[in-house]
């Protein structure tokens, strides 16, 4: 069957934008200036301004952004950097590249993300750093991570590679920690076409030597300060990006019409949760939390009485799910922990079991801004007919998006 509701849909948004996508890159090419140009450097003040602080700085992709940022606070062998074990393994794989060790706090089971309350006792005399993921774009809990950062005084990177445009508590994600990394990933809110990233900060010093290690460690052309390497952010990209910057708040809002219209369809359903927009398992108001829903994460409850034995339940919803034609994902099956790329830090099963359990329940459901009502409603009513409860989905709230056409 052809798919009626794909995972994402990158081409109905490529409607919206294309022609202004097409005919800035035309201007780029035609200028003979491609990379570092002015669409770069009007790009990093836009996106520095949106996360609330001073200065953006352009690289290659998301990835090397969180490199960057471990290497501009000089973090590397012998010291310890802490994170969750769920979440994409661009995180861990930073810390890693960087010769330092990454150290994992079990994430907090409603939001998914870190949970403050196992900070502290994972904070050492070798701990350097802290790194939240603001994970499917739910802002982390920043407010007690900050204040446990603070005390033990060590640095705070976020990886706000899918949180772009979140607030925590009226602030925007990225603007919490001493460096924060975005991706724009194509499939990410804000995405490139291709691969692009950037690193936000308010400190004029961070943002300089960024600006070096992202060029050879070098200000002065041919002139080699330190090392450094290459991860230039290119000017096509950056067109890209502004062309679709201006889009970001709306395509955020429609986001959330859709989780809100998935959540109440979806109310009552036997044998999954939907998501909670909760920080540490407390409900803020929409003033105090924005989750920008770069995922729609449902779990889906396992009958094994063994956590670590495969979730039948979700093997055959997400089966059922694409002979109907729906398209659904699992980010990410297995934790970073028990990853063979990160065996040599020697964790074992059980170690962390609400990531464990995560890993084990999560199914991610379509979500883009230009998905239909209609879409939407067809997703959860095959959900609900196909968890045994088939009903015809009567919404409690519609807050539908007012897109129609993809
Ligand atoms: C949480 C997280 N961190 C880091 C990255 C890495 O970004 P990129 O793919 O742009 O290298 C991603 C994106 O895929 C991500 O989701």
């Amino acid at each position: 069957m052809a798919q009626r509701v794909p995972i994402l849909n990158l081409r109905a948004q490529y409607k919206q934008v294309g022609e202004t996508i097409e005919q800035s890159v035309l201007d780029v090419l035609r200028s003979g200036n491609y990379i570092l140009g002015e669409h770069v450097h009007e790009l990093e003040k836009d996106v520095a301004a949106l996360c609330g602080v001073k200065h953006g700085v352009g690289v290659a992709n998301g990835t090397d952004a969180l490199i960057l940022s471990l290497w501009c606070l000089d973090i590397g062998p012998g010291d310890e950097v802490i994170t969750t074990p769920f979440t994409f393994a661009a995180t861990v794989e930073a810390i890693a590249l960087r010769g330092a060790k990454p150290v994992f706090v079990d994430i907090e089971p409603t939001s998914f993300n870190m949970d403050p309350r196992l900070l502290e006792k994972a904070i050492t005399k070798k701990t350097k750093a802290i790194m939240p993921v603001h994970l499917y774009g739910l802002p982390s809990d920043m407010e007690p991570i900050v204040k446990i950062a603070k005390k033990a005084k060590v640095r705070i990177i976020e990886d706000n590679a899918q949180g772009i445009g979140a607030t925590y508590r009226g602030m925007p994600t990225g603007s919490f920690g001493d460096v924060a990394c975005i991706s724009f990933y194509p499939t990410k809110n804000l995405g490139a076409c291709g691969d692009a990233g950037m690193l936000v900060t308010d400190d004029e010093k961070i943002a300089q030597r960024l600006r070096t290690l992202r060029a050879h460690g070098s200000q002065r052309r041919y002139f080699h300060d330190e090392l450094g390497v290459n991860s230039r952010l290119d000017e096509i990209q950056a067109v890209a990006l502004r062309a679709k910057l201006p889009f970001l708040k709306e395509w955020n809002k429609r986001r959330d019409g859709i989780a809100r219209l998935y959540s109440s369809a979806l109310q009552g359903c036997p044998g999954i949760t939907v998501p909670a927009v909760t920080a540490t398992g407390q409900a803020l108001s929409p003033q105090q939390l924005t989750h920008v829903w770069h995922q729609y994460t449902i779990r889906v409850h396992s009958n094994a009485k063994d956590r670590s034995a495969d979730n039948k339940e979700r093997e055959m919803l997400t089966k059922a799910l694409s002979d109907r034609g729906i398209g659904s994902m699992c980010y990410y099956p297995v934790p970073l922990h028990l990853q063979k790329a990160f065996s040599n830090l020697g964790y074992k099963q059980g170690k962390f079991p609400e990531s464990e359990r995560a890993a084990n329940e999560v199914l991610s459901l379509p979500m883009y801004p230009e998905l239909t009502s209609d879409d939407v409603l067809y997703v959860a009513t095959a959900i609900k007919e196909i968890m045994g409860q088939s009903s015809t989905v009567v919404p409690v709230t519609t807050v539908a998006p007012t897109f129609t056409g993809a």
